[in-house]
């Protein structure tokens, strides 16, 4: 990336929660940086790396084994926004009263959100007037956070800044992470700082992709550079269990595809949710442990490419006007790992101001905003950010009534 040296990737040959010797699930090639959106006439990035996750049978965390430096990944370029979508936002509100509900009998409850990018969980407390903090290194996205209202500290939550923290504000009543947790590759030090800045009868509440519905529906497009890690109900209850936390709840929730939401407190602070032990119960009776489970996970996902670029290649031989939908990070690794750039999409629509006019890290495929003139002259459009299908079908109605389809290419390749 521009002003960055090529960082060494990372690797990972223990798994960094029980020791264990993890089992590699396939290999999704070589990828760039998932979200280095290039300027037409910019210089690639220089760091690729080999795709590669991993997950351990023993405690069921799944992790990459090679990952480029964070400082890498997450640059002052970074262009996720949490409020973009209604989608996410309807969910932070959500999320944010269920933060309120575990603070609701304290009197002058602080709350300390670790990655609070724009501000849109923070905000909700803000509003509320209650002493909040909006941790995030990120200095754009932490602008808009302060913009908003919400109190902020523009850093990465590590050590140093949990003793700042701590000093200047005491202990949290609730720590939460919203899609953030997987992205820290120092598990313990995080997870020890919460402790150690949590109150006795304190919630530390996180969400992350859960593992599970990943493997169940094929969605090998969300492992990449960001996830360094992807959680399931079994590898939480471990991880508490390691650093002096238990997990005391763990709830579905729809985001990215099928999330977990995970609650954790001291040991005897709260009694846990029958809910906790359903879910490990349930991912473990289907496959998340087993080696032939991931081998079928890993034959799917390369079939289901494999059908997508022939799909694509003959849609296009019969003159067919294709393009690609959300310029995700889980684009990036799609059409890297199926071997799509210009030749089979003409262009990836996307409403992210800060995505539109630059181009796919992969070929170079332009991202054009979905202005409807333009959207409605495609055939069919391949979904990329399938995690807002809903909200995106609503948008782009009128692409369905003058006769366009979605692509969608989990397990099989779908065209409807
Ligand atoms: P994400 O899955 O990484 O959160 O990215 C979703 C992308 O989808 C983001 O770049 C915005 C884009 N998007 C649209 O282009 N149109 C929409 O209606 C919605 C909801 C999202």
């Amino acid at each position: 990336m521009t002003g960055l040296p090529p960082a060494p990737n990372e690797c990972t040959i223990r798994c960094p929660l029980c020791g264990s010797a993890p089992l590699p699930i396939m290999s999704l090639g070589t990828q760039p940086l998932a979200q280095d959106f290039l300027l037409p006439d910019q210089a690639p990035s220089s760091v690729q790396y080999e795709l590669l996750p991993q997950i351990c049978l023993d405690c069921g965390l799944a992790q990459l084994r090679y990952r480029p430096a964070s400082a890498t990944v997450f640059s002052e370029k970074y262009p996720y926004r949490s409020g973009v979508s209604k989608t996410m936002r309807d969910h932070l509100q959500c999320l944010a009263e269920y933060c309120l509900d575990l603070v609701a009998d304290k009197p002058d409850p602080l709350l300390v959100e670790i990655g609070c990018n724009d501000g849109t969980l923070s905000r909700h407390f803000a509003e509320r007037h209650l002493r909040h903090l909006g941790i995030d290194p990120a200095r754009r996205a932490v602008a808009q956070a302060a913009a908003s209202g919400v109190t902020v500290l523009n850093a990465e939550f590590n050590p140093e800044t949990g003793r700042s923290v701590l000093a200047k504000y005491g202990k949290a009543d609730l720590i939460v992470a919203a899609n953030v947790i997987a992205h820290i590759s120092d598990l313990r030090r995080t997870i020890e700082q919460i402790c150690a800045c949590l109150t006795a009868d304190g919630s530390f509440v996180f969400e992350a992709i859960s593992l599970f519905e990943l493997m169940q529906r094929r969605a090998f497009d969300l492992f990449y550079d960001e996830h360094v890690y992807t959680f399931s109900a079994t590898a939480v209850d471990r991880l508490a269990r390691s650093y002096g936390l238990e997990l005391v709840d763990c709830q579905p929730v729809s985001t990215q595809g099928g999330s977990l939401r995970y609650s954790l407190a001291k040991p005897g602070a709260k009694s846990p949710s029958p809910r906790v032990r359903e879910a490990i119960r349930t991912e473990q009776a289907h496959g998340l442990l087993d080696p032939d489970a991931w081998n079928d996970f890993a034959a799917a996902a390369t079939h289901s490419a494999q059908s997508l670029r022939q799909t694509l290649d003959r849609l296009r031989r019969a003159g067919s006007a294709v393009a690609g939908y959300g310029a995700t990070a889980k684009s990036s690794v799609a059409l890297t790992f199926a071997g799509l750039g210009r030749k089979q999409l003409d262009c990836i629509f996307d409403t992210t101001p800060e995505k539109v006019g630059l181009t796919s890290p992969c070929d170079r495929i332009p991202i054009r905003f979905p202005a409807p003139d333009l959207v409605d002259r495609y055939d069919y459009l391949v979904m990329f950010a399938w995690n807002f299908l809903p909200e995106i079908e609503v948008r782009e109605r009128a692409f369905r009534t003058m006769g366009g389809k979605w692509i969608t290419y989990h397990g099989s390749v779908c065209i409807a």
